[in-house]
């Protein structure tokens, strides 16, 4: 089944809330509606939009946006230990993390809270709290707009780094991501090191999952906007990596500065791009419609009625100020359309 919507508002569909629009919509709830759409239409600028979490969108976009609408969850497997479960692409992420917390299953408790949707998680690995979704997921099947089959990807297929997979490179303009498997457990695994995670645990009586996914919902609602009340795309822009000697010689200067091990590579270290932001003296600063969020630096959000373009000019600005201060280029991990 597909629907197709023309020249639709895209205001109620991105978490920026911004007021701009598409020439054509299409939701679709399975690969033959893709099938048939491709083959009949042959669509040259497409994009999918999710849950439009991670999307700016700056003009009009002149092209078809496909919008997963099947979100069915399935038990694939349950040995007492491990439990395999497919999740069709426009399930909430969030609400997966709250029936994986009332099941007993252990391993995307951190990532409580990430305004995503399935579909959306692998593209850009989502990750918070020392958990990434890449650490779970099994398989990711999508649809190949060139070849116009079903593809399954296991892990290793997926090239997961810091914020990044295939999805954002080879893959990006090809795939159209249909579910993700993902691999739970009934062990109990509390990851706790990232942060303040640990005392709001102590506080809460202990490392149960709910307490788990209690403590990091209050970490984020503390200085993460919701996006329902003001817009904005989490954090605006990726944690840059740096060449050691850029990091040795900003310490030198800034001895609190955060910094980084980036796993497998001594000659980089990654930055902390709030702390950045925040002591380039950003912090709550606002222009028009436009601002950084004034709890957490690396967010930027729309005050109210704001065009992409405004957020894009605010973006740009930061991004200045911050290779004046440090020298370092900060880049967005939000899609720019
Ligand atoms: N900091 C400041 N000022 C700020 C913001 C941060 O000084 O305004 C400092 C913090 O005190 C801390 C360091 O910068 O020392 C890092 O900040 P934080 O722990 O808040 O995490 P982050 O690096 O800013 C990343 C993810 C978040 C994720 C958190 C928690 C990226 C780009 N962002 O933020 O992800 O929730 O870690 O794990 O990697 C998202 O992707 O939308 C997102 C919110």
């Amino acid at each position: 089944m597909k629907r197709i919507y023309n020249d639709i508002n895209l205001q109620s569909r991105n978490s920026f809330g911004v007021v701009e629009s598409a020439r054509e919509l299409v939701e679709f709830e399975t690969s033959s509606d893709l099938r048939d759409y491709f083959t009949e239409s042959k669509p040259e600028h497409w994009y999918v939009l999710g849950g439009g979490n991670n999307t700016l969108f700056t003009k009009r976009y002149d092209g078809v946006l496909l919008a997963p609408v099947a979100a069915r969850r399935t038990m694939l497997a349950d040995d007492g230990v491990n439990v395999d479960i497919r999740v069709e692409a426009a399930h909430d992420w969030d609400a997966l993390v709250a029936w994986s917390v009332s099941e007993g299953l252990w391993g995307i408790e951190n990532l409580s809270m990430i305004p995503s949707s399935v579909g959306a998680a692998p593209v850009q690995n989502i990750g918070a709290y020392g958990a990434e979704v890449k650490d779970v997921i099994t398989t990711v099947e999508y649809f190949d707009t060139n070849s116009l089959d079903v593809v399954r990807l296991s892990n290793e297929e997926c090239g997961f780094g810091y914020r990044e997979s295939i999805f954002k490179h080879e893959l990006k303009g090809v795939a159209i991501i249909l579910a993700v498997e993902l691999r739970l457990h009934r062990n109990p695994t509390p990851n706790l090191g990232y942060g303040d995670v640990i005392k709001e645990v102590e506080a809460r009586g202990g490392a149960t999952l709910e307490n788990i996914r209690e403590s990091i919902c209050a970490i984020r609602s503390s200085k993460l906007p919701d996006p329902k009340i003001l817009g904005n795309a989490g954090s605006f822009f990726k944690n840059p990596i740096v060449e050691r000697s850029v990091a040795e010689r900003l310490l030198a200067v800034y001895p609190d500065m955060p910094h980084y091990a980036v796993n497998g590579n001594a000659d980089v270290v990654k930055l902390a791009a709030g702390w950045l932001i925040d002591r380039a003296g950003l912090k709550g600063y606002r222009a028009g419609k436009v601002g950084v969020h004034d709890r957490q630096a690396l967010v930027l959000v729309n005050h109210g009625g704001a065009t992409g373009g405004e957020v894009i000019a605010l973006a740009e600005y930061v991004c200045s100020r911050v290779m004046d201060k440090f020298g370092v280029a900060i880049s967005p991990e939000v899609n720019i359309l």
